[in-house]
């Protein structure tokens, strides 16, 4: 009786020690950053890799300075457990490149980026390198190359950032790292940050990702919030750029559609070639490319991402001209995964493959077209479309989720590749294998979100308005 009583007493002043701590958190405080935090100093700093044309024999990274660093360099040499690595260091020196943004709206700022290709690397090997002028230098960061053959690797993609990018995608981001420390690179499916030329936001963005992003090359594609105004005129003319920094901040292969230079690239990592196309521009000049890139993959896989997706998840929000220009290329050349973002949830589902393509014996369920995927990571959530993809005869959707930030990680050896997706807490919430099937016939789908946890929805979840 006593026991009872106490428990009583105990779940009376946890309720209400709830409902006190529910009724302090309504308002949500986001971090103020006075002016001048974003600024850059004569200290290397937003150090990204991105994957060269060939990611077994080169490295590319980038970096911000203000102007007082006229001349800057690289330090490469192979990581050894020996302090002292760094006597048989290669120093390349760096492109640099003045950026002034004084007159482009939400921007505001003098920098200079410095970039370097590092050529002539032995294949699946880690490298040490550092970046400065000589005096203003980072610590030293470790990559490792591609092998220059199939070999087992795993990467991560995620969706929007976005909103919150610091408070809030930190969190995710860094989960994603403590996942897949060995991940390879990362995609960003677009919107990476709100305002395309806020100086502030990509400070956010990369002080969000510190060292991740200096170890882990970036493979980003432009989402329509990297698309603004630079002036007031060209916003009373409704006319949008890429992001001013795009260019400057990232060094991204030059193999793309002339005019969408580094926004539309591939690469070729082992046996996978990744696509990036940009879906702010209209998809039809970027055809001709694509189906030359497919046409011509000497690789086993191939993936593509993009920002707008071709199935959307949240409603009314279609894109036919994207899901014309492009559905069919993917269809006859077989593309294995899309990885996609702009819709603030997450859906995955697959495309129905033509029946005259089924392998024998195997029922159709198993076999598979092209994977979509829509994926979120930061801060911002949407509601889903209630019927999925009920409307299209050529889809269909698997799983899905709301107000759910998610990581995803990708997996390749040999024939199969294994897709996880994960929340910001690192349950595991979605996931399904792809096997190659003989004779180009479609891949063989094996579903395992039955292994993930329940669905997460606005109705089951803390409320997000
Ligand atoms: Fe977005
Ligand atoms: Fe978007």
């Amino acid at each position: 009786m006593k026991l009872s009583f106490t428990l009583l007493i105990s779940v009376f002043f946890i309720t209400i020690h709830h409902t006190e701590s529910l009724a302090q958190h309504q308002h949500y405080h986001a971090p103020k950053y006075e002016s001048g935090w974003s600024s850059s100093t004569s200290h290397p700093d937003h150090i990204v890799l991105n994957l060269a044309e060939d990611p077994a024999t080169s490295m590319s990274v980038t970096w911000r300075t203000d102007t007082t660093v006229l001349q800057a360099m690289a330090e490469i040499a192979i990581a050894t457990p020996a302090p002292k690595f760094w006597r048989y260091a290669t120093v390349y020196t760096a492109r640099t490149e003045k950026l002034d943004t004084r007159n482009v709206l939400q921007a505001g700022a003098v920098n200079h980026y410095h970039s370097v290709t590092f050529s002539g690397l032995l294949p699946d090997t880690t490298y040490a390198y550092r970046v400065g002028d000589g005096t203003h230098l980072s610590e030293w960061f470790h990559f490792r190359t591609a092998a220059d053959q199939e070999k087992p690797f795993s990467f991560l993609y995620v969706g929007d950032a976005q909103n919150n990018i610091l408070d809030l995608w930190a969190r995710l981001i860094r989960e994603g790292y403590r996942k897949a420390p060995d991940a390879r690179f990362i995609v960003h499916a677009g919107d990476l940050v709100n305002h395309a030329h806020n100086e502030q936001e990509w400070h956010e963005w990369f002080k969000a990702g510190g060292f991740i992003h200096s170890s882990l090359p970036s493979i980003p594609t432009p989402g329509n919030h990297e698309m603004r105004s630079r002036t007031e005129a060209e916003e009373a003319q409704g006319k949008r750029f890429l992001s001013v920094q795009w260019r400057p901040q990232f060094t991204l292969p030059l193999n793309g559609v002339k005019g969408l230079e580094e926004t539309v690239y591939y690469v070729d990592y082992q046996n996978t070639r990744i696509i990036s196309l940009n879906s702010n521009e209209d998809p039809n000049i970027q055809t001709a490319w694509l189906e030359e890139v497919l046409k011509n993959n000497p690789n086993k896989w191939s993936v593509v991402t993009y920002h707008h997706p071709l199935y959307s998840a949240s409603a009314r929000r279609d894109n036919p001209d994207l899901r014309e220009a492009w559905k069919p290329l993917f269809d006859k050349y077989r593309v294995d995964l899309v990885l996609q973002g702009h819709d603030h949830t997450y859906a995955r589902g697959h495309a129905r493959p033509n029946s005259e393509n089924i392998v024998d014996g195997v029922n159709r369920r198993s076999n598979t077209g092209t994977v979509y995927v829509v994926s979120v990571s930061g801060g911002k959530m949407y509601i889903l479309e209630p019927t999925g993809w009920d409307a299209f005869d050529d889809v269909e959707q698997d799983r899905n989720a709301e107000n759910t930030q998610l990581f995803q990680v990708i997996s390749i050896d040999g024939d199969r590749l294994s897709y996880a997706s994960y929340t910001a807490t690192g349950e595991l919430y979605d996931a399904f294998d792809l096997e190659k099937s003989p004779d180009g016939k479609p891949n063989r789908f094996i579903e395992r979100s039955n292994e993930a946890i329940p669905a997460r929805y606005h109705h089951n979840t803390i409320p997000y308005n």
